[in-house]
């Protein structure tokens, strides 16, 4: 084994020369030196295959006439598991050289004949190392390029923006094989907006800065880490919305589709043009994914301003309806109470059919609600004590669909509506106002129906007073199946069977 001669050399690429002869391995290694190359020479064709196992190199001078094996079998064993490694094959004699399928099918990139001229296989290793550098080159642009492939779905994850940011710093150091970073980027000014309209100050745009190694900190402690050539760099590249060399790096402008600018990426100590080239490529990816989270965000401003709005809407409303409906209430001492007890009984039957929560939050609704629309019947008819006239009976009779049309003003009761509209439908189809029979009566409708009608028996009115228990059992019996579905009676009675306590908690 020779060792190499000069160490004052570039160890950029690596070269190793196998020849049997000690003169030419001197010759080479020589004339390599000199020109600035490391090498390292073996006369032992076998020693030079173990030092391929453990030691990279880049380009390999093969004598083709050795002992104890041919520079092509040499050439074969190394084949067998590295395919990049450069080789130019060294002939004794034009006539000794093997056949240029032999090379092919080895894949020997060159050959050259020994002789005292020197300068060909110098133009040849010349050839070579540049060849070996584009290949190196477009390796690690593609090995850049996978890598920005496999980073781009986990920045386009939704996920709050600060996170995002240090992603894609994360992702771009390999990219150019740097330390420090980093990001800065302004809030859309629509967020302002949004969140001007909902009255959170400060209005001003906030910037966002993500850093890291050198550059990791805060906001407040960035403008202290940079010197006014970075500086100037940063501005310039926003406002060219161009790749802009700083000192000692990078600066790229990031933007959105439209052109509008989000900020800047900085990269320091980025020497290669590869590295440059990935990090445009990224910054165009990272652009989007930033632009997408603000949208994303802006997205869920306006649903909450929207949810925050609606909610206050709603309860604006549902006080309204409230005050009617005590108006309601107030207007009779002896329906008083009587919605809340509707309320009451309704949920102990909706409970029984195991409805969710949310399905017995609509009937409880509905029962608070249900005779809201007398609040448009005059009290003489409301109040009377003795029987109605046929035309004060049409008028109570009208309060379902007042009731509705009072509801229906914001869409929030929509799925109430009907159930006002169609609490005195008869299951057999003789109740109002629009003679619905059976299954066509909304469900809530059937129940309400059923503990309104209770609650009327067993509560006194102007004209008669309240029936007793067994009375009023007898006529939910009676009625099943022609004024009440008989499902519904037949669940409430059971229910009153097991614990007739539940009528005293309902009418406290
Ligand atoms: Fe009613």
């Amino acid at each position: 084994m020779r060792k190499q001669r000069s160490q004052e050399i570039s160890q950029e690429y690596k070269i190793m020369v196998v020849d049997d002869e000690e003169g030419i391995i001197d010759t080479v290694t020589a004339l390599l030196t000199r020109s600035g190359y490391w090498c390292k020479g073996f006369t032992d064709p076998l020693e030079a295959l173990e030092e391929l196992e453990s030691e990279h190199y880049d380009l390999l001078i093969l004598d083709y006439f050795m002992q104890p094996i041919h520079g092509d079998e040499v050439v074969e064993r190394i084949r067998k598991r590295d395919y990049e490694l450069y080789i130019l094959l060294l002939t004794g004699h034009k006539e000794l050289a093997p056949p240029v399928s032999t090379l092919k099918s080895l894949a020997i990139q060159a050959y050259c004949e020994k002789s005292d001229r020197t300068d060909q296989l110098q133009l040849l290793v010349e050839s070579g190392i540049k060849s070996i550098g584009q290949m190196r080159t477009i390796k690690q642009f593609q090995d850049g390029l996978n890598s920005i492939l496999g980073a781009v779905p986990k920045i386009y994850q939704l996920q709050p923006i600060g996170n995002i940011l240090e992603e894609i710093l994360r992702q771009i150091l390999p990219l150019v094989r740097g330390e420090d970073a980093f990001i800065l980027v302004d809030e859309l000014p629509e967020l302002l907006d949004v969140t001007a309209s909902m009255g959170v100050e400060p209005v001003e745009r906030k910037s966002i800065f993500c850093g890291i190694g050198m550059y990791r900190g805060s906001v407040d402690s960035f403008t202290s880490m940079l010197d006014h050539g970075l500086m100037e760099a940063v501005g310039r590249a926003r406002t060219d919305c161009k790749l802009t060399y700083a000192p000692e790096g990078v600066v790229l402008p990031l933007h959105d589709e439209k052109g509008q600018s989000l900020g800047v990426i900085y990269a320091r100590n980025v020497s290669s043009e590869y590295g440059i080239k990935l990090l445009e490529i990224y910054a165009h990816q990272a652009a989007s994914s930033i632009s997408n989270a603000f949208l994303h965000s802006l997205v869920n401003i306006k649903n909450e301003e929207l949810y925050e709005t609606y909610a206050q809407l709603k309860q604006r409303y549902m006080d309204t309806v409230e005050v009617l409906r005590l108006a309601v209430d107030a207007k009779d001492e002896y329906t008083r109470g009587h919605s809340d007890r509707v309320v009451g009984l309704s949920l102990q039957i909706g409970r029984d059919y195991g409805l969710s929560e949310a399905e017995l939050e609509e009937l409880r609704v509905a029962g608070l609600f249900h005779d809201i629309g007398k609040i448009g019947t005059a009290d003489d008819i409301l109040l009377k004590a003795e029987s109605l006239t046929d035309e004060e009976y049409e008028q109570i009779k009208r309060h379902p669909t007042k009731g509705a049309m009072i509801l229906s003003a914001v869409s929030m009761f929509e799925s109430i509506v009907p159930v006002i509209k169609h609490h005195h439908e008869r299951w057999d189809g003789s109740g109002y106002p629009d003679g619905l029979s059976g299954l066509d009566i909304e469900f809530n409708a059937r129940i309400i129906a059923v503990a309104d009608a209770f609650d009327a028996m067993m509560s006194d009115r102007q004209y008669r007073s309240h029936l007793s228990f067994e009375d009023a059992i007898q006529q939910l019996r009676d009625g099943s199946g022609t004024q009440f579905d008989p499902d519904v009676v037949s669940r409430l009675l059971t229910l009153l069977e097991r614990d007739p306590g539940i009528l005293d908690t309902i009418r406290q």
